[in-house]
């Protein structure tokens, strides 16, 4: 897996760098060819001398090299580099590193570098435990995770503080197993298909101020566009209201109803090799939305009803309409998933139907992780075990690109 493959390893200015060797002679043992840059700070931790032979490769420190001393002096070293990767680990990453990652800044050669890459990014997050459990850097996290990036979570340990916690660089063969993984999904298999994903809820207007919605926060949908992009496919993107950065090379459009998200299917739909609708879109929509704010004063009683009625069922439509890509579907069950989810295949003339329960612990709306059971329309059942939603939408898509 890591034969001959371009690993670009970013070093920042934690404690854990005196690792680093380690990590660069397992990946060279492995095959792989290893490129390291390090910020300044990382200096005080692991000479350049040190990684520089043990990679074989001469090492960037800082974002203008001498310009007298090889290949990499030129200015454009980070496209050069950011070319050449297959993958990039940015290992220890400091809270300050990461903070900055999730900012987009690029004010050393290890964050110039990791806003330049195409390939998928694996961050080691490294410190002591009350940086790691401050709020400023679980969101930073959290940023990150949603822009495809991988996360490590830090082993629980004794640190170099002297205190105990979360914090230390995971062992060498957790860091080289996670980098593979990643290497096994970034074969390019979708490069040439078009895809149209839908996420998120719909708002079905009440009036101009109210509306009906649900809890979807568009993870799920984000993670599909998210994986299939970096598989190489053209991705539209067809969202309701989320709080989600748009993934790299994805194609977005916002919507807010259903009768919105219909018309933008439908449009993106012609010459689609597949869509995949993961978005929580209403079943129900208010009969006579009103153009003006409904004052409690106008509702002459204590009880207020709304009459709603059925929105148009989009996968339907595309299967009726003959829609000849792959078709996938999800279905949110909290009682009897399997046969609900099958008759639901059935009814709508799907290819694959993704069932979740959001009553199961580490499933549903919000979480970064779900466990959901992949049915196809050939009868098949796998149920997968609980993984990351960018994971799953790896899996998902594996089962699609099988099907082209
Ligand atoms: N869907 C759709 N058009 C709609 C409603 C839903 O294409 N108007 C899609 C969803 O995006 C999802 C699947 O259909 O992929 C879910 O099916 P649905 O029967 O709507 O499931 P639920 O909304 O969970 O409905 P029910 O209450 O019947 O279980």
């Amino acid at each position: 897996m890591l034969k001959n493959k371009h690993i670009l390893i970013g070093v920042t200015g934690g404690i854990a760098a005196y690792k680093m060797p380690l990590v660069v002679r397992e990946f060279k043992k492995a095959g792989a060819d290893v490129k390291v840059v390090m910020s300044e700070s990382a200096k005080e931790f692991v000479t350049p001398l040190t990684l520089s032979t043990l990679s074989g490769n001469e090492i960037v420190v800082g974002t203008f090299p001498d310009q007298n001393t090889n290949v990499l002096s030129a200015s454009t070293w980070h496209i050069k580099l950011s070319q050449w990767a297959d993958v990039m680990l940015i290992a220890p990453a400091t809270a300050h590193t990461i903070a900055k990652l999730a900012t987009g800044y690029a004010d050393n050669a290890v964050t110039t570098l990791a806003l330049a890459i195409r390939c998928q990014l694996v961050i080691v997050p490294t410190m002591d435990v009350d940086m790691w459990h401050h709020p400023a850097t679980q969101e930073n996290v959290v940023k990150l995770r949603e822009m495809g990036c991988v996360i490590v979570p830090p082993e629980t340990g004794e640190l170099a503080s002297g205190l105990t916690g979360e914090g230390r660089l995971p062992d060498v063969p957790i860091i080289v197993n996670t980098v593979k993984g990643v290497l096994r999904n970034a074969h390019r298999d979708l490069q040439g298909k078009k895809i149209v994903v839908t996420a998120g809820p719909t708002y079905e207007p009440i009036d101009p101020v109210r509306f009906i919605g649900n809890r979807s926060s568009g993870k799920m949908g984000f993670a599909i566009a998210n994986a299939a992009a970096q598989r190489g496919s053209d991705v539209i993107l067809v969202t309701g209201r989320v709080s989600l950065p748009t993934p790299r090379h994805v194609k977005r459009v916002d919507i807010e109803s259903a009768a919105q998200m219909h018309r933008a299917v439908m449009k993106y739909s012609k010459n689609a090799d597949a869509i995949i609708m993961a978005a929580a879109v209403a079943d129900f929509t208010p009969a006579k939305p009103s153009h003006t704010k409904i004052k409690k004063e106008r509702v002459h009683s204590t009880s207020f009803s709304l009459e709603l009625t059925r929105t148009r069922d989009i996968l339907l439509d595309l299967s009726e309409k003959k829609y000849h890509g792959i078709l996938i579907g999800f279905a949110l069950e909290t009682e009897n998933g399997i046969r609900n989810a099958q008759q639901k295949l059935g009814e709508k003339k799907l290819d694959f139907i993704v069932l979740n329960n959001p009553l199961q612990n580490g499933a549903g709306f919000g979480s970064d992780t779900n466990i959901v059971t992949i049915i196809s329309k050939r009868g098949k059942i796998e149920k997968l075990k609980k993984m990351s939603k960018f994971d799953i939408a790896n899996e998902l898509l594996d089962r699609v690109a099988k099907n082209f």
